[in-house]
């Protein structure tokens, strides 16, 4: 075994900047590329700061689940949207909320809101109807938003939202969070304080998805009772020791946590999907096979998705591809060893789902769209920390089975009604923003 060292290799950067401007402007292919090039562990200066990028699924498995408890999440730049919500808070208060919210995505349930998502994928469809009548294009992406979030508002908060609202919420949460994760590697952020225009932009956002969760808790608390879904867990929770209630900005956090998380990561999957089926005829006509076979031409239900196994595999190779979160940092409490490197405490990490979904020596042809990777024996003889778009261990995503019944769900109706293709001219790209977005813009046409 080689001894063990600090001596982490790297690229130097710029003076004083190091490699944040790099970062900024073309973060995939460079992280890519440090990979390649420094290997499992890569250093990288950010101004006064470091940051070390871990892609080798062995070191996954160690801060994701051996050791977890010592890679904690900072995210000051979140704090202001979600507050100490599921995912940005830490330590006993994120052990309790997590114990407290995880009933409310047990299996059971969400059979149960499949019907939910069926209904308001007819809606959506039904609007695609007019679209392919008047042969109008229409951007992909901005149907899935609203049709994830009216999914993820009807079956978590028990209430639904005009479709004009939801467009309005949809842009404020989108625009502020992109807006903060650019700010992340920014050397220079001027303090929220000032009249920047990005600043005064970000405020009214904040206050007008502020004013739409307290409204939806207030309607709660003065109807309880009536429902059962999250947002009444949230209401009428109270702690085991001292009997008390959780406050109107702890259920605020909570609330704007599953909002956030429950619609943007998966629209953008969903719109993936479609933007590679229009390049792909080989997978749709194979998609297309299976769904005729099982469904029918029925809508699916619950009990059918076992019997898709190539939508499924549709969707894993996406979201390999296209990971959402196509990064995500931990900050040390206590030094730890990753391979033969030692880090030091308080040091921040970063991980990175879109590279190690790359790593050479798990992936073979690693940037081809082929589901076939997924195929039951293939995918159970691979690492298991090889393939993390939930991330892994105690903190991997509480929605995992939700988002992954909505979509097997969603993808079938969408086909067996429509012919789609891309509207030439529009190439697509991965927007590494808050979440890995096709874009700018992926615009289609459907028949029926
Ligand atoms: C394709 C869809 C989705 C993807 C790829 C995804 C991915 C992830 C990832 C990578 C994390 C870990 C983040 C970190 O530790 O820094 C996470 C956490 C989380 N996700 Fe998801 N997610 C998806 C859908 C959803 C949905 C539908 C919900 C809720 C309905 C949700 C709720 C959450 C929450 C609350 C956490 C924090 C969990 C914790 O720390 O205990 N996600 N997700």
């Amino acid at each position: 075994m080689p001894a063990l060292t600090n001596a982490i290799p790297g690229p130097r950067g710029l003076p004083v900047l190091g490699v944040g401007n790099r970062l900024l402007n073309d973060p995939l292919e460079f992280m890519v590329r440090l990979q390649r090039h420094y290997g499992d562990l890569v250093q990288l200066p950010l101004g006064k700061h470091t940051m070390y990028l871990a892609t080798h699924p062995d070191m996954v498995k160690r801060i994701t689940q051996e050791n977890w408890k010592n890679y904690i999440k900072r995210y000051p730049t979140m704090d202001e949207i979600l507050g100490q919500g599921l995912v940005t808070s830490n330590g006993e208060y994120w052990l309790r909320q997590r114990r407290l919210m995880q009933p409310a995505f047990h299996h059971q349930r969400i059979t149960r809101m499949a019907d939910v998502m069926v209904e308001e994928t007819e809606r959506m469809l039904a609007r695609w109807e007019g679209y392919a009548r008047s042969h109008r294009p229409f951007e992909v992406q901005e149907e899935m938003m609203l049709l994830t979030q009216q999914i993820i508002v009807r079956t978590m908060f028990g209430t639904s939202l005009s479709d004009a609202e939801a467009h309005t919420i949809g842009k404020a949460f989108n625009d502020s969070l992109n807006w903060v994760a650019g700010q992340q590697f920014r050397i220079f952020q001027p303090p929220r304080s000032w009249p920047t225009p990005g600043n005064l932009a970000y405020r009214r956002n904040l206050e007008l998805l502020e004013r739409t969760v307290y409204r939806l808790i207030n309607e709660r608390r003065q109807r309880p009772g009536e429902h059962d879904d999250l947002l009444e867990m949230l209401v009428t929770a109270r702690d085991a020791d001292t009997g008390e209630q959780m406050s109107p900005k702890q259920i605020r956090d909570e609330v704007m946590t599953i909002f956030l998380a429950g619609h943007e990561t998966t629209a953008g999957t969903l719109s993936w999907i479609i933007h590679l089926l229009t390049h792909h005829g080989d997978t749709e006509r194979k998609l297309r096979s299976e769904y005729a076979s099982v469904l029918g031409g029925r809508n699916p239900t619950p009990n059918d998705l076992p019997r898709l196994p190539y939508n499924r595999m549709v969707i894993d190779e996406t979201l390999r591809l296209y990971p959402p979160t196509w990064i995500l940092t931990r900050v040390l409490i206590n030094p730890d060893t990753l391979g033969n490197y030692q880090l030091p405490a308080g040091a921040t990490v970063a991980l990175s789902p879109y590279v190690t979904h790359r790593h050479p020596a798990f992936w073979p042809n690693a940037e081809s769209f082929d589901p076939e990777r997924f195929r039951r024996e293939e995918a159970e003889s691979r690492h298991k920390f090889a393939y993390i778009p939930f991330l892994s261990g105690p903190r991997q995503c509480i929605g995992n089975n939700f988002a992954l019944t909505e979509m097997q769900i969603v993808l079938p109706m969408i086909l067996q009604r429509f012919q789609i293709s891309a509207v030439p001219g529009y190439p697509v790209q991965p927007q590494p923003k808050a979440t890995l977005r096709p874009g700018p813009k992926v615009w289609v046409e459907v028949r029926g």
